[in-house]
């Protein structure tokens, strides 16, 4: 069995943290491919809460295959702090592996995160601060520092001074820092590298072995689609390629190897951060959709925006990743809530309508969902394990997803507990090729 990736379908924080842990079970290896400690993953397990910011979150399977691909931004002291965590655990971490081709997120990445953040004052993007975008820019500059520089002092030296050369102006207020010390600096990492070495790797290997072995490999993406940087809602998004495609490139695979690729939507819909959000609720119903689903981000604790279903961005999402299917979470936070509301298509100014998620970025910064109403169901549905033990309401709602999206929903969150999901007939499918 085959290659599958899980993508963010909507703007991030879909769940996809609690779907790949279960996944893991039947997979060989689980691999990020995108993004960095910008992303935070919730699992609940027995009763106990982890978080994870980069470590893929099949990790808590006892030796299970982890892999940082090449395509992630890693941040060694948030890596060796996530180890440090789990380990203290009792986690195993034997099956963990970090891309030695993997950039690094630098102490200059943070500061000119905050910086860029502060000179855009009012028009700031909201960033996680984490040093993501600076990291990329590095990378595609030529300018990066990567896993492998950890392990040899000279050449990290070398690199770390070349990088921070040209950024001198920019970080002028930050001179007397002393994270910006290039000795300081180069000793610290020199020391994270002795530390990770452990779990440095060439990892593209490890994903071609197991595809050969037609062994289940997970792709895990980070973030979401409407963040993508070439795709999303530009230049509010993240600085990477949020989208399956990605999942290539990120991880050293080819196209053919990728068999399914599944979405991840909110029965809603949500956004961290400043950009258009056409469905977006600023009113008692965006706030009880934010108190009912905990919508404070895991990163950085921020209140999510809430609003209703966006059909449009979903039927976008389903082509720019060509989704074979969707995995519809949270819906137990509409319980109660009647009638429901679902985006089907955009208006816009002068009796404008878009059936399609626009390009242009003047008119998605003016248009606003157009819902349709559904009925909504009054019944706890938390112990619902298949698709009849759902209300006939939740059905229909489920239905009407799938008829305009053209795909089917492959599993149901019901509650934020592991067991509290329904497979459908579809995920059985896939579930069982992967046993096989
Ligand atoms: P950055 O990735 O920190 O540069 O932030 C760029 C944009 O992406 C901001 O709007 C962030 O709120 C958003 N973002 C980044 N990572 C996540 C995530 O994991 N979930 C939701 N939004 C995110």
């Amino acid at each position: 069995m085959p290659g599958l990736v899980i993508v963010g379908a909507q703007w991030g924080d879909e769940g996809k943290g609690k779907v790949v842990d279960l996944l893991a079970e039947q997979a060989d290896a689980v691999i990020r491919f995108q993004g960095g400690n910008n992303a935070g993953h919730t699992i609940v397990r027995d009763g106990e809460t982890f978080k994870f910011h980069l470590i893929p979150s099949g990790i808590l399977h006892s030796g299970k295959q982890c892999v940082i691909g090449n395509g992630v931004v890693v941040d060694p002291r948030v890596l060796i702090s996530e180890i440090d965590g789990l380990r203290r655990g009792g986690v195993d971490l034997s099956g963990l592996r970090v891309s030695a081709n993997a950039h690094l997120i630098m102490p200059y990445h943070l500061l000119l995160d905050q910086a860029g953040e502060a000179r855009l004052g009012k028009r700031e993007i909201g960033t996680t601060k984490r040093g993501i975008g600076p990291a990329y820019a590095d990378k595609a500059s030529r300018l990066g520092i990567r896993v492998q520089d950890l392990l040899d002092e000279k050449i990290l030296r070398q690199k770390i001074a070349a990088a921070m050369e040209p950024k001198a102006p920019l970080l002028r207020d930050f001179v007397k820092d002393p994270s910006l010390d290039l000795h300081q600096m180069t000793e610290d990492h020199r020391a994270y590298g002795d530390r990770l070495a452990p779990y440095i790797a060439d990892t593209p290997p490890l994903a071609w072995e197991a595809l050969d072995k037609g062994r289940l490999v997970v792709f895990e993406g980070a973030q979401g689609t409407l963040l993508d940087i070439d795709h999303g809602t530009y230049p509010f998004v993240t600085s990477s390629n949020t989208l399956a495609g990605a999942a290539c490139a990120g991880a050293g695979v080819g196209p053919k190897s990728i068999d399914e690729v599944w979405g991840i939507a909110k029965a809603y819909s949500t956004r961290v951060g400043a950009g258009p959000f056409p469905t977006e609720l600023d009113d008692e119903m965006g706030a009880r959709l934010r108190e009912a689903g905990h919508e404070f981000g895991t990163t950085t604790g921020r209140a999510r925006r809430c609003g209703w279903l966006d059909l449009v961005a979903l039927r976008y999402a389903v082509r720019i990743n060509g989704l074979t299917g969707l995995v519809l979470t949270k819906l137990d936070v509409l319980t109660g809530i009647d009638p429901l509301a679902v985006a089907t298509e955009y208006s816009g100014p002068e009796g404008a309508r878009f059936a399609s998620f626009p390009y242009h970025q003047s008119v998605l910064h003016h248009v606003r969902g157009e819902t349709v109403e559904l009925p909504g169901w009054d019944e706890d549905i938390s112990r619902a394990r298949s698709l009849d033990d759902l209300p006939a309401n939740a059905r229909a709602y489920i239905a009407f997803i799938e008829e305009q999206l053209g795909i089917p929903v492959v599993t149901v969150g019901v509650g934020p507990g592991r067991e509290e999901i329904i497979w459908t007939n579809a995920a059985d499918e896939l579930r069982e090729a992967a046993a096989a």
